[in-house]
């Protein structure tokens, strides 16, 4: 069965309490036990992929896919603007948000086609929102994992903060690899990785509390080459001080490794 939110585990867990009620010692019971399924169940018996799934429902409902975008965005600029652009680029981002990096890229690109790719309905809802004027943006909603691109291929593929969510990482790389034409680019921007210490606590409960992929710089390079990536670049991206909203971002920065499918 796919539970997709907690308002639909909320709704049915109500009706069925509702329903079974008189048979309730105490009507306040009732609401101890939504309560207990609520935060027990939802962390017991979810798939880890369905958590991170309502992580970004939730957040995209809250608001926050606007903080992270405003949080990213210094970093996120700076590559996707160090890239070379054609105005016919395909472009694909992996793990979209709320598509605001399509909206950036479409500065550059006015012809080609510009991608955004997330598992989160209400992400995907605030993309296509936040993106009507924007006539060559289009939104898909696909675990990156499961989608076939149908033979479609992109000559840029870019992601923030998405691949260490994937339950097989070096698979999703490969993918990419295969989606690119040949001299194509593919950027992946991460702030959970091995070096960055502040980020080793996001996975824990008291944080995110979804499973999340810890690399080293060094596996990250070593994915990449793996997947067949030439003329591999990596550095750490340091945040100005007056934009830096954690401290880690000036001292170790967004990992940034941009590899070429020759
Ligand atoms: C931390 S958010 C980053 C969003 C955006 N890239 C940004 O910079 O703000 C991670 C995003 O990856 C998406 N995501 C995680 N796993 C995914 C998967 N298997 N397939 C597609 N999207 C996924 C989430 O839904 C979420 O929107």
């Amino acid at each position: 069965m796919q539970i997709d939110t907690s308002e639909s585990i909320r709704a049915r867990t109500r009706t069925s309490i509702f329903k079974h009620r008189e048979h309730l010692v105490d009507p306040g019971f009732s609401d101890v036990l939504f309560n207990c399924w609520v935060y027990f169940g939802q962390r017991l018996l979810l798939h880890p992929m369905n958590r991170t799934k309502q992580l970004f429902n939730r957040w995209a409902l809250e608001g926050h896919d606007k903080a992270a975008e405003s949080e990213h965005s210094y970093a996120v600029f700076k590559v996707l603007s160090s890239l070379e652009w054609a105005d016919t680029d395909s472009y694909l981002d992996i793990g979209c948000g709320n598509g605001y990096t399509l909206r950036y890229v479409s500065k550059f690109v006015k012809k080609g086609r510009l991608l955004g790719l997330d598992f989160s309905r209400e992400m995907i809802k605030n993309a296509r929102r936040a993106s009507g004027k924007v006539r060559n943006a289009h939104f898909i909603l696909a675990d990156f994992t499961k989608w076939s691109a149908g033979g479609e291929k992109f000559d840029k593929v870019f992601s923030m903060e998405a691949f260490y969510y994937f339950k097989n990482v070096g698979r999703a790389v490969q993918k990419v690899h295969r989606l690119l034409n040949s001299g194509g680019a593919f950027a992946c921007v991460v702030d959970f990785y091995a070096e960055n210490k502040a980020s080793h606590a996001w996975p824990k409960p008291s944080c995110c509390g979804v499973p999340m992929k810890l690399f080293t710089k060094t596996g990250w390079r070593r994915l990449f080459r793996r997947s067949g990536f030439k003329n591999i670049e990596q550095y750490q991206l340091k945040y100005p001080k007056k934009l830096a909203k954690a401290p880690w971002q000036t001292k170790v920065g967004s990992l940034v490794t941009v590899g070429i499918k020759r």
